[in-house]
């Protein structure tokens, strides 16, 4: 059973058509994620551009087949995450280095990579069936202990990744939360400025 609910955004301009499509769902089916199909959802995220090359995103990953493993990195998630992303057939979390390998010196940039590498994670993951909601709502502190995350490098969002499943499963308001409309957007003028900040480009 297809449990894909579309939501396609109502972008002001024609986008590519993944990105329309995407959304966060918190209806997630249990069944596998194949190992091939993980490892390329992994490797468009090393694919995508950094800093002087640098690389600085890491991933801890979990998949639902090694039950005890999937239950620590659940067992990092807030409550509130955890009530759906216990169905999700893969979770990770990824880190940022915050220093260049090449000098150690501090990489400002560290989040910013990372999140672009999810962002590349996330399209490809898309193009190949899957759905992914990102969560901020995680412990940082505990993934630090848990997994021997080291000095310098920052847990920064969990990440939850399989097919859509069955929203019914889940308690009400999280299916009305599944099902309902998109989160609304900003419009253009309100973040891009031309000449002088706060001047709307479009
Ligand atoms: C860094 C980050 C942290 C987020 N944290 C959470 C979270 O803890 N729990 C949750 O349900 N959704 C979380 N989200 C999902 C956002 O709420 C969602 O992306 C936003 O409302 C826009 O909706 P859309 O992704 O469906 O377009 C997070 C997304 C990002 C990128």
């Amino acid at each position: 059973m297809d449990y894909t609910l579309e939501k396609t955004a109502a972008a002001d301009h024609a986008l590519f058509p993944l990105l329309v499509r995407r959304w966060s769902p918190n209806a997630f089916s249990p069944e596998p994620v194949d190992r091939e199909t993980l490892a390329t959802v992994f490797e468009a995220a090393r694919w995508s551009a950094s800093c002087s090359n640098d690389q600085p995103w890491f991933y801890l990953v979990a998949t639902r087949d090694d039950a005890a493993a999937f239950e620590t990195m659940l067992g990092c998630l807030e409550d509130g995450n955890i009530k759906w992303a216990k169905t999700a057939p893969v979770l990770a979390i990824g880190v940022a280095r915050l220093t260049f390998e090449r000098n150690g010196k501090p990489n400002r940039w560290g989040y910013y990579d990372l999140g672009q590498s999810a962002a590349y994670l996330t399209v490809q993951a898309m193009s190949m069936g899957l759905w992914v909601h990102q969560m901020g709502g995680f412990y940082p502190e505990k993934v630090r202990e848990v997994y021997g995350v080291p000095e310098g490098y920052d847990p920064v969002a969990a990440i939850a990744i399989g097919k859509m499943g069955d929203p019914s499963v889940l308690p009400g308001y999280l299916t009305e939360r599944h099902n309902g409309p998109r989160s609304g957007r900003k419009p253009l003028r309100e973040f891009v400025f031309t000449g002088r900040w706060g001047e709307a480009a479009f």
